[in-house]
């Protein structure tokens, strides 16, 4: 019979199936022994505050670049893991755009055994085609075994009609799904934000939505006539997002993420010309960040997704458009979410936990907090104000956009298989 190892005490318990106040009481084998009111706590057992707070299953993010290998600079399986548990998440999916690229079994071993001591469990993305080169398929099958269920190149999208509908056949045969990095590199081409009122005034080439929205609707007609299941990743505009609703309303099987800071940030930063607002795709209008509020709120997006992506700091003091895009998300993520959307909690745990974890095939998160389930579990202080510094991350990197910015909503603990990796808001790991 396991031992009760962590009494989570005195919140309010928040999963898909419902709300109640409750206790949770964590077992040696990395189970929740029991859910319920008043819970006993056992002799030598440690207790977790939960006051005040909500106990939650633990994030999920479906977009994660932890760097490794080959740009440990940056981040490390270890550092982005550390990040990711202070920000309330139990598993990341690491995409593979790294050097090498995780295109065969031997780097997607190599990464899954990098991840298999960090403070998030470690779930890995294949890339689609070999050095995500867009020419030649990737060996799916052997990364499949080794149970990877996403593959991407993301970074870029796959451009060629025929070898998407290629891979989308042999992923469906492979129950695997793919997941679509959406644009256009003809129309996308030189450009370093979106192309619209801001490009012009500031005389920086843009990103047109359409480079996004062609290749939404080329994937959703491949995927109707291949069967196979696409994922968008960080989707930007208004367009796409109209696109994937007529989709789902047709029956299709897609699904689709955004990230914060493309409901966050609009592209008037880049005024600035300071790089760390250069991200891909590129911050849009406010009509394109009402319009993802809007996909969030209806289902039409199924999750939240970081893209978070570390650079050093001399990457983004280059000039605006020699630094490369991207920026950190897995330590403000929930926040936010929390801050900046008009949703029901609940509604923005299933963005963030349960519906990224099915669509990860993560059956071991995002809950529901119930006995036997696996104790992987986030207790969040919903009324927790905090400013972000990003000398105070525990990402390598400090390529935050929101410095400064105050946010409501920070997690107190993170459990992994059982294990309190955040007591506090301190990483145990
Ligand atoms: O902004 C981005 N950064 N978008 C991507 O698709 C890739 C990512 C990175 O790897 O830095």
């Amino acid at each position: 019979m396991a031992e009760g190892r962590l009494v989570v005490r005195g919140g309010t318990l928040v999963d898909e199936t419902g709300e109640r106040t409750g206790d949770l009481l964590l077992g040696d084998e990395g189970t929740i022994l029991a859910a319920g009111e008043d819970l006993d706590v056992p002799a030598g057992a440690t207790v977790l505050d939960a006051g005040g707070c909500i106990v939650a299953p633990g994030l999920v993010d479906l977009h994660t670049h932890l760097r490794q290998p080959g740009n440990e600079e940056a981040e490390t399986v270890e550092t982005g893991c550390r990040a990711a548990a202070l920000g309330g998440y139990t598993a990341v999916v690491a995409m593979p755009n790294t050097d090498p690229p995780i295109d065969c079994a031997a780097v997607v071993r190599e990464v899954l055994d990098l991840g298999a001591t960090a403070a998030c469990e470690v779930a890995v993305a294949g890339a689609i085609t070999k050095g995500r080169r867009g020419e030649q398929l990737a060996p799916l099958g052997e990364m499949a075994d080794l149970g990877v269920r996403l593959f991407t190149d993301d970074g870029a999208g796959v451009q060629d009609n025929r070898l998407m509908r290629r891979a989308l056949e042999y992923a469906s045969a492979l129950g695997v799904t793919l997941a679509q990095h959406c644009e256009d590199e003809a129309l996308a081409a030189g450009g370093h934000m979106h192309e619209g009122e801001w490009s012009s005034r500031l005389g920086i080439p843009g990103v047109p939505s359409d480079a996004e929205e062609l290749m939404v609707l080329r994937d959703i007609a491949l995927a109707r006539r291949t069967g196979g299941r696409v994922h968008f990743l960080h989707l930007s505009t208004a367009g796409a997002i109209e696109a994937v609703r007529a989709a789902k309303a047709a029956g299709l099987t897609v699904t689709a993420e955004a990230a914060p800071h493309h409901f966050t940030l609009s592209h008037a930063l880049v005024a600035s010309y300071d790089p760390l607002y250069k991200v891909n795709p590129p911050l849009r209008t406010d009509d394109d960040i009402t319009a993802v509020k809007a996909g969030l709120a209806d289902g039409t997006i199924d999750a939240i997704a970081t893209d978070h992506a570390p650079h050093p700091p001399e990457a983004k003091e280059a000039p605006f458009d020699q630094a490369p895009p991207g920026m950190l998300g897995l330590e403000t993520a929930l926040a936010l979410a929390l801050t900046e959307l008009d949703l029901p909690v609940r509604d923005v745990l299933g963005l963030l936990s349960w519906r990224p974890a099915r669509i990860a095939g993560l059956h071991r998160h995002g809950g529901p907090l119930t006995e036997g389930a696996p104790a992987n579990v986030c207790v969040i202080d919903p009324a927790a104000t905090w400013t972000v510094d990003p000398a105070a991350l525990a990402s390598r990197s400090r390529n935050t956009p929101y410095a400064g910015r105050t946010l409501t909503g920070r997690v107190r603990h993170t459990v992994l298989h059982g294990e309190a990796v955040v007591v506090d808001g301190e990483a145990q790991r």
